[in-house]
């Protein structure tokens, strides 16, 4: 059994429209509903603590997809929805942005910060996922915060050296064990990233131990042994368990093999067996 929280977190992207996300989940609970295994494995996993399980859908779907949960008669109701993005400021003229206090309004306390698409294409940096993940850990909020190298990084050797600048840079300089407890990092390879291509599982590890030990130095090594670490990169049902027996790997943080209620169903069952 592992010995750390373990994650199964549904990164939706730019997908799935109101009328989908609600099927989605009518079609999870059906699927729940008649698989009493996934159903009592779910169950219990949740109520020893051992498994979230989280799904991020675009800002328009986040309402409905709180009320379906709500609605879930099943294990399910457990699930967390959370932002894709959320800005460091309570509110103000800051154009196309949200809040986390305007997500807290909708009971919504769980945000990604610093995916790598938000890196590439909305100019995200490691002092701006400084101050969201700052800001959203004070306002009581769990973060998702997503490292993580590109292939010409990887290739010209310099992994180590941009995770530590993103632990070191882009997070806070100190939690408490409350704080901590609130604060899980995705690994997420760029080149892994909705490619198909996954890292095996010896970059995997390897990269998730350096983590752990650049959160060590950073937080200490007691706090650094309580965070989960999630992979991220191009997960799939076939994958996941592979991935989920590396003693650093602590869940995943799933794209594509999130979209379809069937395979993330398969996930969360996994999660909960691990
Ligand atoms: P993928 O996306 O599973 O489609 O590769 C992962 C992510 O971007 O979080």
């Amino acid at each position: 059994m592992k010995k750390r929280k373990i994650w199964v977190a549904g990164n939706w992207k730019m997908n799935h429209s109101v009328g989908e996300t609600t099927q989605f989940f009518e079609s999870l609970q059906s699927t729940f509903s008649a698989n009493s295994s996934e159903e009592s494995s779910l169950r219990t996993a949740t109520l020893e603590n051992r498994v979230s399980v989280a799904l991020f859908p675009s800002m328009l779907s986040l309402s409905p997809a709180m009320n379906c949960v709500k609605g879930m008669k099943t294990s399910l109701s457990s699930i967390h929805i959370g932002s894709q993005n959320t800005h460091w400021e309570t509110k103000g003229a800051f154009t196309g942005e949200v809040s986390g206090s305007q997500l807290r309004d909708l009971g919504v306390t769980l945000s990604l910060v610093g995916h790598s698409e938000r890196r590439q294409y909305f100019g995200e940096t490691n002092q701006t996922t400084k101050i969201r993940t700052e800001s959203l850990l004070a306002q009581g909020f769990t973060v998702i915060h997503c490292i993580g190298e590109t292939k010409e990084e990887r290739l010209a050797g310099q992994t180590f050296s941009i995770l530590k600048a993103q632990i070191n840079e882009g997070l806070p300089e100190s939690l408490t064990a409350e704080t901590g407890s609130r604060l899980i990092i995705a690994y997420e390879p760029v080149w892994a990233i909705g490619t198909g291509l996954t890292a095996t599982p010896e970059q995997a590890e390897e990269a998730h131990a350096e983590v752990r030990r650049l959160l060590s130095v950073r937080y200490g090594e007691a706090q650094a042994n309580d965070m989960s670490v999630l992979y991220g990169g191009s997960v799939t049902p076939e994958n996941f368990p592979t991935l989920l027996a590396l003693p650093n790997v602590d869940g995943g943080l799933v794209g594509g093999a999130s979209l379809k209620p069937d395979s993330f169903g398969k996930l969360v069952q996994m999660g909960c067996q691990a």
